[in-house]
C-alpha cells in the first residue's frame, strides 16, 4: 500500500534507508532514491521495470551542486542555469568519474536538473544530497501529474508519495547536452523551446540527433494510456461522433461528438499542464478508444505536438 502525504522529514528518513519516495515536481511526479546509493538507484529502475540502459536524471537542490557531479563545465551550461533554473531544463554534462555508472547507465555523462517545486527543493535541501528520480511511473505507461495517479500505477508498493499538489508544467522537461566545442543539442523536447535556448545563449541550438549523444528511452511509443489512442486533425465520421464509446481530446476547436471530450484549449501552457491528466481520465472511462486532435505545427507546441504523437503512435 502506498501512503500519500506531505510530511518531508518523514520523506527524508525514508530516503536516508534507501527506500523510493515519489515527489512533486513542477514537470511530473519523479520517483526519488538517493543518488549516493547504488542499492536504492537499483531500486527505481526494479520499481519501474525500467531497462538498465536508460539513465537517470540527477536532481540537485542549489545549482552550486552540480560541480560535484559534473566536471569540464562550459560556460554556456553556466548561462543556461543562471537563467532557467531551478525549472523545467535538464543539462546533461561530462560526468566526474566517482558518479556511478548505475545512474548514467555506463555512459561518461550524467543529466541534472533543479527542479522548481517547492516541495522538491525542500526535500532536496532536507536531505541535504542529490536525488536521481525518473518519472514515477511504469516502464512505458502515462507520466502522473498528481499524487493519486502515482499511488494508482504503484498500489501494490510499500511507497510513499509526497503530494504537492498537480503539476504546473505537466510535461517533462526540455533535455540539452553541452559539451566544450559542441553546439547546445536539443535532445528532448520541452515546454522550454529551442528559441528561449537560442535567445537566451545568443547562438543555435542543433536538433538533428547525427552526433549527438543518445538519450535512451525515447521510445517511439511512449507516455501511451492503454485505451487504443488515435490522433486526428479533420474528416471525422459521422459513425465516430456520434460513438458514446469514444473519447475525445480537442485542442480549441472542439467537434460535436457523443462520447466523452475534453477541449484543453488553444494555449499550449495550459494545454501542457492539463494533458496527462485528462488522457488519465479518458483513459479509466473504460472506452474503446480515444481520439486527440492534432495540435498546431508550431515552435510553442512542439514538446505537447512530441507527447501526442507518441501517445498516439500504433
Ligand atoms: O521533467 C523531468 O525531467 C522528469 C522529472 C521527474 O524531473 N523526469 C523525467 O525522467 O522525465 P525520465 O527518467 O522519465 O526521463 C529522463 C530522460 C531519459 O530519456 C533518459 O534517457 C535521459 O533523460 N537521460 C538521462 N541521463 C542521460 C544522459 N547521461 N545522457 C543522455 N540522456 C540522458
Ligand atoms: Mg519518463
Amino acid at each position: 500500500m502506498s501512503t500519500i502525504h506531505t510530511n518531508v522529514e518523514r520523506a527524508v528518513t525514508r530516503l536516508r534507508a534507501g527506500a523510493l519516495v515519489a515527489m512533486p515536481t513542477e514537470t511530473v511526479y519523479g520517483l526519488a532514491a538517493d543518488a549516493r546509493n547504488d542499492e536504492a538507484v537499483r531500486r527505481v529502475f526494479a520499481c519501474k521495470g525500467r531497462p538498465n540502459t536508460n539513465p537517470l536524471i540527477v536532481h540537485v537542490g542549489e545549482a552550486a551542486w552540480v560541480d560535484d557531479w559534473a566536471h569540464a563545465i562550459d560556460e554556456r551550461a553556466r548561462v543556461l542555469m543562471a537563467h532557467f533554473w531551478p525549472g523545467p531544463l535538464t543539462l546533461v554534462l561530462p560526468a566526474r568519474d566517482h558518479v556511478s555508472r548505475v545512474v548514467t547507465a555506463g555512459q561518461d555523462t550524467v543529466a541534472l536538473r533543479q527542479p522548481a517545486h517547492p516541495m522538491a527543493l525542500a526535500l532536496l535541501r532536507a536531505f541535504g544530497g542529490a536525488l536521481v528520480a525518473p518519472s514515477a511511473n511504469r516502464f512505458m505507461a502515462l507520466s502522473p501529474t498528481m499524487a493519486d495517479h502515482v499511488a494508482h500505477q504503484f498500489a501494490d508498493d510499500d511507497l510513499d508519495i509526497l503530494d504537492g499538489g498537480p503539476c504546473t508544467v505537466g510535461l517533462e522537461s526540455t533535455i540539452v547536452s553541452v559539451f566544450l566545442g559542441e553546439p547546445v543539442h536539443l535532445l528532448r523536447p520541452g515546454m522550454i523551446t529551442r528559441t528561449e535556448l537560442e535567445v537566451v545563449l545568443g547562438e543555435a541550438v542543433d536538433v538533428d540527433r547525427v552526433g549527438a549523444v543518445r538519450v535512451p528511452g525515447q521510445h517511439h511509443r511512449h507516455y501511451a494510456p492503454r485505451t487504443p489512442c488515435h490522433r486526428f486533425d479533420v474528416d471525422l465520421s459521422e459513425e465516430l461522433r456520434s460513438n458514446v464509446n469514444v473519447g475525445w481530446l480537442f485542442c480549441g476547436r472542439p467537434n460535436e461528438v457523443r462520447g466523452p471530450s475534453r477541449d484543453l484549449g488553444s494555449d499550449p501552457a495550459c494545454y501542457a499542464r492539463d494533458l496527462y491528466a485528462a488522457l488519465y481520465d479518458l483513459d479509466h472511462a473504460e472506452l474503446a478508444a480515444i481520439y486527440v486532435q492534432v495540435p498546431p505545427e508550431e515552435e510553442r507546441w512542439r514538446a505537447v505536438r512530441d507527447r501526442v504523437f507518441r501517445a498516439t503512435s500504433p
